[in-house]
This record gives C-alpha cells, structure tokens and sequence, in this order.
C-alpha cells in the first residue's frame, strides 16, 4: 500500500469499503470487551461529558438532549459513530476506518445512549414549502452563522457543512432541530420563522452539501500506521529549550521553532487512528489515548509534544499516562492540530484533505 487509498462511506453502513482485510496484526482493538457505558466512559466522556450532556470539549454536542434524541434514528447516531465528522475532533470510530470499534461494540454505544437519554425516535414532519436559496441564505446569514459557520468558517455549534452531517442529517431533523430548538443549550426554538422560512434555511443548509455527483462523500485516508514509524524526529538535532505553561503546554509556533530548527523531539498523535490516517503533523507516530501500549518504548531523555484536536482532552490524557511512566519531558500542543494545520506547518495529509475551516474569532481553543 503506497499510495493514498479512499474509502467510499454510502449511506448503507454495509458498503463501507473495508480495504485492510489482510492480516495485518490488529492494533485498534477495542480498549476491553466492554459494555456501552463502559466504552462510553473510556472513549467518549472526554468530550461529550460524563453524563452524555455535551461540551467537556470544545463543539461537542449534548448525546441525550431530548429533541435531539427524538428526532435522530438509531442510524444516524451508528453512522456519526462509525464515520465521525472529518476535519473536526469527532473521529471516525469503526475498525473499517481506522478505529477502535467494531459493529457490535458501536451498536452497544447507540443502546447506551438510547437508554442513557430514554427518548425513543419519532416520525418527523416534512418540510412544508419548496425552499428559495437567495432568502435562505440571507436568513442563515443573519440567524444562523455566528453559531453554526459555514463552509470555510465555523462557530461553537455543530458544523452543518460537515460533509458527514450532510450525509446523515435528513432535511426533517434539520427542520426538528429549529422548529424545537434543543432545551437547556443555546439552539433556541426559532418561533418567529414561518414554514417558508425554515424551507429556506433548510435549503440554504443544504447547500453546503457536496454536490450530487460526489455522493456518497469520500474519506480519504493514507495507509494505516504499521506501529513501527521512527518516534523521535531530528535524533541528532539539540533538545529543545522550550518553558511549558504550567508544565504542561507548549503553543504550535514554539514547536515549529523547533521543528524549523531540527530539534530531537517526539510527536504522539493521541486521536484514533483514523485521524491520523487521514491527516497528522509530519513525523507524529500514531499512539491513540485509547490504546497507548507503545509509550512504554518511549525514551525518558527525549522530549515528547502530544496532540489532538479538541484540543486538549486526548493529548492531556496521553501526557498524563507518560508522567504516570517517570516522563518529565511531555507537554501539550497547546492549541492542537487544527491551528498547526490552518498556519501551513508541515502536515502529511491524504489526497483531497483540506485544512479546517477557520475558528471563530476570540476562540483560542482551551475549554479548561
Ligand atoms: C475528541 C472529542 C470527541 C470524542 C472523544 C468523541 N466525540 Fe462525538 N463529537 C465530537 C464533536 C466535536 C462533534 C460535533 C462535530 C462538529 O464539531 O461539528 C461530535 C458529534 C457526535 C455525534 C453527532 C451528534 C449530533 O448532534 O449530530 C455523535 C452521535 C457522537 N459524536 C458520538 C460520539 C461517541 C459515541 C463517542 C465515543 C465513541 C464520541 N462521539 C467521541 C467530539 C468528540
Ligand atoms: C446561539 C447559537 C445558535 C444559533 C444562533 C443557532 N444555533 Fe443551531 N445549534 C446550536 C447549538 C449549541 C446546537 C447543539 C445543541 C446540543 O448540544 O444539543 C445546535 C443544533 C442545531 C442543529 C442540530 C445539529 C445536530 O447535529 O444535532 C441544527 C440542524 C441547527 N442547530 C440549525 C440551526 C439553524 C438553521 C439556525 C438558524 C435558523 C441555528 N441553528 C441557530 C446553537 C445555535
């Protein structure tokens, strides 16, 4: 396998292309034969919350909000699992992609936050009129993209134009979501807007989308890391001469110095797999937060900077694990991946990845 290779993910979870079925030893093995909550607790909870309630990381939505849970199938939540959200810090979590889970451990998710939530699916109401793009836009314009972005930018709020959310959301849910709001976040219920207005809005949204001939949309990925990539980059280079903040973070313009100066460091991209398949930071080794066995052969000499996207939970809890070891030397890329990668620092990025789209103003990514 040389050459950048591409799953075609339809929207039937059984026409995931599976294009590693040799036999390569199996490194992203589900943490343990667990059950939903237990899988929950060792994959999820760092961003979605201890209690499914949303934001423990950055953009990471509520799993349990009552129209939220009502208006989604057990479908769309498998396929957020199984595809995550690429480009954002929802990782594609099915085995097929890179991940740690097979079907069966997925689908146990989708029952634990079924019943965590214990709000069953209900049949939506269509859109009411044909929707006019002009008036859409400019109504999403004016009501909609502070919080939720659109294609080259992003807010606080889930990314419509995600290509993955296009893919699983169906223009009901999204007129459920503004007709009832979700209670208790800032997606208030939009009241004031007229069944022709939300046909706009919604068509507005899914313009985002990519168009017809691309569907279904690809993921492109590089080959799946061996478990075998050099860990320490320039080993005959200086150690760098960094002041981690309060220990533990390092900014990316630091690292680049660093990087730029051929410095002897280790990069770990925490996320799973199938991030770092699709994109990492040129010479990372892949050592996900959820299956780190290969920290034991890091050297305690060498600087270490750990990363991830949202952009301190899984990195954080990589550097935990290595001091837990006797590391002195490990820090945090401070704003994580998507900064690195949005300034053009060296990244080796499948064919057809693009950098994240751009944050909004005033955030500087630390959720604690
Ligand atoms: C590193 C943080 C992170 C982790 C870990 C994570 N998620 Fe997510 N998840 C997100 C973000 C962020 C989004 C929204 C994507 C966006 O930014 O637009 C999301 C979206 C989702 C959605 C879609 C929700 C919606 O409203 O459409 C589901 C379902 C989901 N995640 C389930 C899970 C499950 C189950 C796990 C564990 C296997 C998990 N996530 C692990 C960050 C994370
Ligand atoms: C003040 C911020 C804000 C504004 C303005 C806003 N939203 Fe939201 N929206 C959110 C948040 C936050 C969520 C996720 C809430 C949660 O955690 O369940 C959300 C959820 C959604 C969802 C569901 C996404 C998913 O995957 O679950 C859709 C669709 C949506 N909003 C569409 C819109 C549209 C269309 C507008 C304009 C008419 C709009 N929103 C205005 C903050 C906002």
């Amino acid at each position: 396998m040389k050459a950048p290779w591409f799953f075609y993910v339809s929207l039937g979870l059984a026409a995931i292309a599976c294009g590693k079925s040799d036999s390569a030893p199996d490194k992203n093995r589900p943490p343990a034969v667990a059950n939903g909550r237990e899988l929950y607790g060792q994959l999820c909870a760092q961003c979605h919350g201890k209690a499914l309630e949303g934001y423990a990381a950055d953009h990471a939505p509520s799993l349990i909000n009552p129209t939220f849970l009502e208006s989604v199938t057990d479908e769309y939540l498998t396929k957020s699992i199984t595809t995550g959200r690429p480009g954002t810090s929802m990782a594609a979590y099915s085995k097929q992609l890179g991940g740690p889970l097979d079907a069966a451990s997925i689908e146990r998710l989708v029952r634990f936050i079924r019943e965590r939530g214990n709000v069953p699916a209900k049949q939506l109401a269509p859109i009411q009129a044909a929707g006019d793009l002009g008036r859409g836009a400019a109504l999403y314009e004016a009501q909609c993209k502070t919080c939720h972005g659109d294609r080259t930018s992003r807010g606080e709020a889930v990314h419509l134009a995600n290509a993955m959310f296009q893919a699983q959301a169906t223009d009901p849910f999204i007129r459920h979501a503004i007709k009832a709001g979700r209670p208790g976040t800032k997606m208030l219920p939009f009241d004031k807007l007229t069944e022709q207005d939300i046909a706009d809005v919604v068509a507005f949204v899914r313009s985002f989308a990519a168009p017809a001939e691309q569907q279904p949309p690809a993921i492109a990925q590089l080959p799946p890391p061996t478990g075998k990539e050099p860990l320490v980059i320039f080993p005959g280079g200086k150690e760098p001469d960094w002041k981690p903040r309060d220990g533990r973070f390092v900014p990316v313009d630091a690292v680049m110095k660093a990087y730029e100066e051929k410095r002897k460091f280790i990069i770990i991209d925490a996320r799973p797999a199938s991030d770092w398949m699709r994109a990492h930071i040129t010479g990372a080794v892949s050592i996900p937060y959820h299956d780190t066995n290969r920290l034991a052969e890091i050297p305690k000499d060498t600087w270490v900077i750990a990363y991830c996207a949202c952009p301190h939970h899984l990195s954080g809890e990589v550097v935990d694990a290595l001091k837990k070891l006797g590391h002195a030397k490990a820090a945090i890329l401070d704003e994580g991946i998507n900064d690195w990668h949005r300034k053009g620092y060296p990244m080796t990025a499948a064919q057809g990845v693009e950098k994240p789209a751009a944050e909004p103003p005033g955030h500087h990514g630390h959720s604690h």
